[in-house]
């Protein structure tokens, strides 16, 4: 369905308040519901999943270290209204649809509160999971300021839930960046992207089944990707945003399933990237554009003092396969227009060092793995990606002991970039490498074709997703710290997580044997 750009204002997600406040806890309630929401001027209102019925849910502002409890309830329906695949994941439980269980993103949080794939529950916690641990999760906050997010995860439809809109965002703020000169309150704008397809009516498109599908595939069929031909910008189509000549901080997340977008402003406007997944960069990176993979997080800061009476289109610059961004469909994010008058001047900086601390403190590394991501095929000859040639289902093979550093090798000798992501931690990106994939797929042999790459300029911080580009070896440093216990990790379009990218990851505790 076509629909006219640039029509709707673009909307702030509102900040959440505690249920109830003391010394030493903050505790909030969120309720997971189905409701209607308007996602564009000339659209009925859409039925879709929320918390707290708004899409997307409700903003958290906590500070570091402040200890914060969140009860998730379930109130969604008994089914789904979008198409659920019974044959991954032998999960059974077509009696109880849907599944919900929440993850904060990015969070450095205690196993049972990390929202584990089977920890999941229904309506009520009438049914739960087999992992399920609780029903008020804790978050202690104690890592930097960061924009994090918080989504559902529920085994096997993660793509459907979050697809629906159960995505947040959630930042923690920390006096190191409080003392920095840099664009605050109404200057410092979320913009949390999602494709998505409209039906005419206004409710949402999503696949039965994989395009050409054969007639034996499964109906619902779990696709290969997603990519919906409708831009969406804190839960508006395609919106505009009236501002002032003046520097403005973006928090920019890819809520999608699948697309990978190059951001870029068509006025040539450079960003000046403050920050990364877990927080501050030790120095701004300049950059003409952002290749931002789903669920990564780009803090960045735009001066357009310049640019009075100016219309500026944030534009994305390729499309789903990789190809050129279409301009009727994907290649339009959102409008800004420099038409409001400078309430006051504008002393806010853009600074030289914004953060002193190394990233990397420890230099001892206690383990060096080589992790793949390839692909097998099912009985009905879909495509299964898998992470070191294993399913969900098979026994636990990364178990890191508490407290120790790892490089992790991460082999990419397939065609398409993954952006993979870790529970529990930041890591740090080391390098990229370019190696001989046609010899890696014949007999497993690593041989290099050229030299390691450092990361760019503004992916030198703290991350909690990588994107891994065909043909490379990526290396990861990473310290699996404070918690032990059951995560995962995976790949996080959302369609390989649910099949079956994805793997337990358990942080041990020294054994005595
Ligand atoms: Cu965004 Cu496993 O998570
Ligand atoms: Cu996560
Ligand atoms: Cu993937």
């Amino acid at each position: 369905m076509k629909l006219e750009k640039f029509v709707d204002p673009l909307p702030i997600p509102k900040v959440i308040k505690p249920h109830t406040k003391s010394k030493t806890k903050t505790y909030y309630e969120v309720t997971m519901k189905e409701f209607y929401q308007k996602l564009h001027r000339d659209l009925e209102p859409t039925r879709l999943f929320g918390y707290n019925e708004s899409y997307p849910g409700p903003t958290f502002e906590v500070k570091k270290n402040e200890k914060v409890a969140v009860k998730w309830l379930n109130k969604l329906p008994r089914y789904h209204f979008l198409p659920i695949d019974h044959t991954i994941h032998h999960d059974g439980h077509e009696e109880h649809e849907v599944k919900t269980v929440v993850h904060l993103h990015g969070g450095n949080t205690p196993a049972d509160s990390d929202g584990y794939p089977e920890a999941w529950y229904t309506k009520n916690f009438k049914e739960t999971g087999p992992f399920f641990e609780r029903e008020v999760y804790e978050y202690p906050n104690h890592q930097d300021a960061c924009a994090l997010w918080y989504h559902d995860h529920a085994m096997a439809i993660t793509r459907l839930n979050v697809y629906a809109g159960l995505v947040g965002l959630y930042f923690i703020r920390d006096k190191e960046e409080q003392s920095l000169n840099i664009p605050k309150g109404e200057y410092e704008i979320p913009l949390l992207i999602q494709d998505k397809s409209l039906n005419e009516d206004g409710s949402l498109f999503y696949p039965r089944q994989p395009e050409n599908a054969s007639r034996d595939l499964p109906n619902p069929s779990i696709v290969p990707g997603f990519c919906g031909d409708t831009i969406l910008v804190n839960g508006k189509v395609w919106p505009y945003a009236e501002i002032e000549p003046r520097k403005y901080r973006f928090r920019v997340l890819n809520a999608s399933n699948s697309r990978i977008f190059e951001l870029y402003f068509d006025s040539d406007h450079a960003m000046y990237q403050i920050g990364t997944d877990g927080g501050l960069l030790q120095r701004p990176a300049r950059v003409q554009s952002i290749t931002i993979a789903p669920a990564e997080r780009f803090d960045i800061i735009v001066d357009f003092s310049d640019a009075e009476g100016q219309t500026i289109t944030l534009k994305n610059r390729i499309g789903c396969g990789g190809e050129e961004a279409d301009p009727e469909t994907d290649a339009d994010i959102m409008q800004f227009r420099v038409t409001k008058p400078l309430k006051q001047k504008d002393t806010s900086k853009i600074p030289s060092i914004l953060r002193k601390r190394p990233f990397i403190k420890k230099q001892k590394i206690d383990a060096i793995r080589k992790l793949t991501l390839g692909a097998s095929q099912d009985q009905y000859g879909r495509p299964v990606l898998l992470l070191n040639n294993t399913r969900w289902s098979d026994p636990v093979t990364e178990t890191p002991r508490r407290n120790s550093t790892e490089i992790w090798s991460i082999v990419n000798a397939g065609g398409a970039i993954h952006p993979i992501h870790l529970h529990l931690i930041q890591f740090f990106i080391l390098d990229h490498r370019p190696f001989d994939t046609e010899r890696f797929q014949q007999n497993g042999e690593l041989i290099f074709t050229g030299p390691a790459v450092a990361p760019a300029a503004n992916e030198r911080g703290m991350k909690d997703t990588v994107k891994v580009p065909p043909g490379s070896v990526t290396r990861i440093l990473a310290t699996f710290s404070p918690y032990s216990g059951r995560y995962v990790w995976h790949c996080h379009i959302l369609e390989h997580e649910d099949y079956d990218m994805m793997r337990p990851l358990e942080v041990t505790d020294f054994h005595t044997q």
